[in-house]
């Protein structure tokens, strides 16, 4: 069995993944990823690659001349590397972001993991159904993108996106305006709001190690209300504290970051990933207690 290696040592039927990113060396997804196919027993390795953006042609040419499976993709790189491939799958292309690359016979298919990674992470985290629900998002940039995409096929009754540069807010509410009704608000707006299901942040506001700030102040949080942040370093940022003692119900970001690194695996393996797993690696890492 080739690609079996219960003992985790590297040899010549090793199967590579890998991580190409400007920076990279702070990313956990080698950490996660080897977690995961430890736990098969499958015999691949996944390495942090730091490409600069003037090599990252040659980085995807690689790919391909050396055989790699599959690539995870991250700032700065999600954009210009749908250039190097040879098909972007729809909901990337819509997005205008690949995170994720499959190798199928050197032939290269990009993928966004991103967005659809929130919703199973909301969804299995919460056990909340998004039919029918009112969403606000706050920010409009590129994890806005995906997020954006993937809640607005799960059939809301409307999407809200308030962004400090408003023009932002309203583009991105037109380009997903065919899968849900979608519109674009001020930020001043988000204080009038009462009766969101769900409110998301995806701004960097309240990212370590600006960890008093909060993305938006003044909401009218109530009980059972989700409140999200995508930010996960702090593990809960202070705005979703706030939410918590309002009686929202609160939902942090590093699910996220754990469901589109385990979409990946599946779309590389076939398999189910191990997201238990997956998480236990990234919170040791974090130096975190599992939960
Ligand atoms: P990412 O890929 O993480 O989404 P991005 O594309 O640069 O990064 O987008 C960052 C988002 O955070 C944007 O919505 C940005 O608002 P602008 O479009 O007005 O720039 C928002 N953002 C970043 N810093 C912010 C701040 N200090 N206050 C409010 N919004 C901020």
């Amino acid at each position: 069995m080739n690609n079996r290696n219960s003992a985790g040592a590297i040899d010549s039927h090793t199967i590579l993944y890998g991580v190409f990113g400007d920076p990279v060396h702070h990313s956990k997804s080698p950490v996660m990823m080897n977690a995961a196919f430890r736990e098969f027993g499958i015999n691949a390795a996944y390495a942090a690659f730091h490409v600069k953006p003037d090599r990252l042609r040659d980085a995807v040419c690689g790919i391909r001349a050396l055989g790699f499976r599959g690539v995870n993709v991250t700032i700065p790189h999600k954009v210009e590397v749908m250039n190097y491939l040879d098909e972007v799958d729809e909901a990337a292309s819509i997005i205008g972001a690949v995170n994720t690359i499959v190798n199928e016979n050197g032939r290269l298919t990009g993928y966004n993991t991103d967005g659809i990674g929130y919703v199973r992470s909301l969804k299995t985290e919460t056990g909340c159904d998004l039919r029918g629900k009112r969403i606000v998002v706050i920010g409009a940039g590129g994890a806005a993108r995906g997020v954006v995409y993937a809640l607005a096929r799960e059939g809301p009754a409307s999407i809200r996106i308030a962004n400090r540069t408003r023009d932002k807010a309203a583009e991105l509410a037109k380009d997903m305006s065919a899968f849900a009704d979608c519109s674009g608000i001020n930020m001043e707006e988000l204080s009038a709001i009462s009766d969101a299901d769900l409110l998301l942040n995806t701004t960097s506001v309240g990212m370590h190690p600006h960890k008093d700030q909060v993305p938006a102040a003044n909401i009218r949080y109530r009980p059972g209300m989700i409140v999200s942040d995508l930010i996960y370093n702090p593990l809960e940022t202070r705005w979703l504290q706030l939410a918590g003692q309002a009686g929202a119900i609160v939902h942090r970001g590093l699910g996220m970051f754990i469901y589109q690194g385990a979409y990946a695996f599946e779309y590389w393996t076939g398999r189910p990933a191990p997201v238990e797993v997956m998480r236990e690696a990234v919170m040791r890492s974090l130096q975190i207690p599992a939960e």
